[in-house]
């Protein structure tokens, strides 16, 4: 007798099938949408390499979480851009700097959107690297951990809901966990960019942000794109430290690398769809080569497929929008 032929079509037939076998979800309230807030900022000014993402000025913050309410997207991660930067980097840290007011803003006017701080110098040091530099411009470690648990804890007492270090100096959540329980801040939670590549993907980012190094590159502090264990044990790291949910950034050219960090640990775990991601997308749908709604979606969803609790992204709104429709 001929083996009956499995056919895997019998449940491709309808929509309602597919939906009823669906294995993973993406809904507005798995993402989170990154904000470029500039201190100084009279009105929102475009980003030329991000269409449709612009940094904003501290009155705009109202109108955004509003939009971000009625889209169902729970939470924001806010990066700062000051009016002056200097070799430290004290803008990071300091209790009027635009990520803390930023913060408090949101806070008292929305309780209940969840305000992610990023947490790193690059965007406040004149050389627009993650720490301070020693005489050959290399990236002082344990010398930054200072200044970091420094802007962590000036970011919780401001509000912050979730403080998020992007720096990947060594020891860096151990020290801000120490940091934010010593000024009685041991609710506040820490993301940790565990498993952050040295990546071409955060270009666009660097433009927005104004934090491309002046000299050099990160390849010092981040992780090489061709190393998957690596990043994993970094990873365990920072969880040994007191991370309370890690991440992979960027996402796309990393997938495997969610994989591998999901199955190594059972921590809430964020994948960041990177400015350059984003920026590829826009470009091909722009240029009539993509859809955009549709790559967008299967992008946000591969990544979730991939192990991602969470997804960061540039495309949030979008998404939320279509997902809703
Ligand atoms: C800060 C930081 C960067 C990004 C997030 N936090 C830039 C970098 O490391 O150079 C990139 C985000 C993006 O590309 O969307 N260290």
């Amino acid at each position: 007798m001929a083996f009956p032929v499995t056919r895997p079509r019998r449940l491709r037939r309808t929509a309602a099938l597919r939906d009823l076998v669906r294995e993973t979800t993406l809904a507005p309230g798995d993402l989170v949408l990154p904000l470029f807030v500039e201190a100084g900022l009279t009105a929102a000014a475009p980003v030329a390499s991000m269409p449709g993402v612009s940094r904003l000025p501290l009155d705009a913050l109202d109108a955004e979480a509003r939009e971000l309410e009625e889209l169902g997207i729970p939470a924001v991660l806010l990066f700062g851009i000051p009016q002056a930067k200097d070799a430290s980097g004290s803008g990071a840290w300091a209790d009027d700097g635009v990520v803390q007011e930023a913060t408090r803003r949101l806070k008292a006017a929305h309780p209940e959107l969840l305000v992610i701080t990023d947490l790193c110098l690059c965007e406040y040091t004149s050389h627009g690297h993650c720490g301070l530099l020693d005489e050959h411009g290399a990236v002082r470690n344990d010398a930054t951990l200072d200044l970091l648990a420094r802007t962590a804890v000036s970011q919780a007492r401001a509000g912050a809901d979730i403080i998020a270090p992007s720096d990947m100096m060594d020891g860096r959540v151990g020290a801000i966990r120490a940091a934010l329980d010593g000024d009685g801040r041991e609710e506040t939670p820490i993301l940790s960019y565990s498993a952050k590549f040295a990546s071409a993907f955060y270009g666009p980012f660097r433009d927005a942000a104004g934090s491309a190094p002046a000299a050099g590159d990160r390849r010092g502090y981040q992780v090489d794109a061709a190393n998957a264990r690596e990043a994993v044990r970094e990873t365990l790291l920072d969880i040994e430290e007191g991370a309370d949910m890690v991440m992979v950034k960027p996402a796309l050219a990393y997938l495997d690398v969610i994989r591998r960090i999901r199955e190594a640990t059972d921590l809430p775990l964020a994948a960041y769809n990177v400015s350059g991601e984003y920026a590829m997308v826009k470009a091909a749908a722009h240029a009539g080569w993509l859809d955009e709604q549709a790559t967008v979606l299967e992008t946000l969803t591969a990544i979730r497929r991939a192990g991602a609790d969470i997804v960061i992204s540039y495309h949030a709104k979008d998404a939320a929008r279509w997902l809703q429709t």
